[in-house]
């Protein structure tokens, strides 16, 4: 197909615009191919099939390559967007160009070709044989509603640039059908919310999504938020509610009871985690209780409870605590196991910074926020 080429800059030369263009629909890398990619973000092709993706009104013009970088760089293996049309070719384009890079790098790892003096030049963590990362999927939703929307023309474009296969569009309202775009379980790695957030549903539809669909060490990325009075807002309020939960953490008791006893495992759990016992020294807030079905048919409760500082100096340690509950629960229990504690409230730590375009009055800037919340980096050298 390479071949090709001269011939559609001579038709197009010859004023032969149809012929050209069918040409040109191939993406075509211009050379050298940039770091083992598909290459369709450097085509001729790709400028001309996204063209009528953009729309002043959604001001994308920049945060399309600057996404496609992102993405390019934290290689994410599932992203979810809310508010389709630009920027969903770009991610789409990113995640792409990411598995062909992996490909190339993992075979370069498998023939020893990819060291610097010796030393393995890639983790062995991201290209582990025996736990291969599962391969990169982008989620893409959008009610279809808005007027100047160009939503629904990312597939098409995408699979025209050769990047149909990871991207799967939900036509869906984000507020009203998470159940249909949202997979049971599923986490993501980055977030990317563009064009919904004038809904006062929006804070709490990011609470959910932070806390229960967004991987440590994952982002969230929201347009449009620096210099309009209602993003001011909704951010004040996460500030204001990360205030009020500093301190606090959230503990995951399970509980264990024979199978052949007949305890309401529920009321059980309801007991710890609706303040009735008191450990070391603090009642513990109302929670979340789940049951399970444990090994050899044990029925296990799994109690979630949350207090001010567990763990800090002088405070209580697992054991005691298990002791604790294990009397306060008149030794109902088979046993007790404290099976994770973690920072309480539905924020906990971040990273978080908001960029700006000062050349334009709407749509020009984005917020991101990284969870963290325990999150810490490997060190894989002394010096950088
Ligand atoms: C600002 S635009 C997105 C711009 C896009 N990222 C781009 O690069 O052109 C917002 C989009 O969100 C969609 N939308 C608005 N409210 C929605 C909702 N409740 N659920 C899903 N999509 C919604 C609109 O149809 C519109 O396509």
């Amino acid at each position: 197909m390479d071949a090709l080429y001269p011939v559609a800059a001579f038709c197009a030369s010859l004023a032969l615009p149809a012929l050209s263009k069918k040409l040109l629909a191939t993406p075509k890398p211009s050379p050298p191919h940039p770091l083992s990619t598909i290459g369709s973000l450097y085509s001729a092709a790709f400028l001309e099939l996204t063209a009528p993706l953009y729309d002043q009104h959604m001001g994308c013009e920049n945060m399309g390559p600057l996404l496609y970088t992102l993405i390019r760089f934290l290689k994410p293996r599932r992203v979810l967007e809310v508010g389709a049309g630009l920027t969903s070719v770009y991610l789409a384009a990113a995640m792409a160009d990411n598995t062909k890079e992996e490909e190339t790098f993992a075979k370069k790892r498998a023939d020893r070709t990819v060291n610097i003096e010796g030393v393995e030049w890639t983790t062995d963590s991201f290209f582990s044989p025996a736990s291969p990362l599962p391969k990169p999927e982008l989620h893409v939703v959008d009610n279809m509603e808005h007027e100047s929307t160009t939503a629904h023309l990312v597939h098409e474009a995408a699979a025209k640039l050769g990047a149909g296969d990871v991207i799967k569009v939900h036509v869906s309202d984000c507020y009203e059908d998470s159940g249909s775009y949202l997979a049971e379980g599923a986490m993501y790695d980055f977030i990317w919310l563009d064009g919904i957030s004038s809904d006062d549903r929006f804070l709490d539809l990011v609470r959910v999504y932070w806390k229960e669909r967004l991987n440590k060490g994952g982002y969230l990325a929201v347009h449009s938020t620096l210099t309009n009075t209602l993003s001011k807002g909704w951010m004040r309020q996460i500030e204001k509610e990360r205030e009020a939960e500093k301190g606090r953490v959230e503990v995951d008791f399970e509980i264990a009871v024979y199978d052949h006893e007949e305890q309401d495992l529920a009321a059980l759990g309801g007991r710890i985690a609706g303040g009735a016992v008191e450990i070391g020294g603090v009642r513990w807030s109302a929670g979340a209780v789940r049951t399970v079905t444990g090994e050899y048919g044990a029925r296990k409760a799994v109690v979630t409870a949350s207090c001010e500082g567990w763990g800090e100096e002088g405070g209580v340690d697992d054991v005691t605590a298990c002791e604790i509950l294990q009397e306060a629960l008149d030794d109902e229990v088979q046993s007790v196991r404290v099976a994770g504690v973690r920072e309480g409230g539905a924020w906990g730590d971040m990273h978080v910074v908001g960029f700006g375009e000062p050349h334009k009055r709407y749509q020009n800037s984005f917020t991101v926020w990284q969870k963290r919340g325990g999150y810490s980096e490997p060190v894989y050298s002394w010096s950088p």
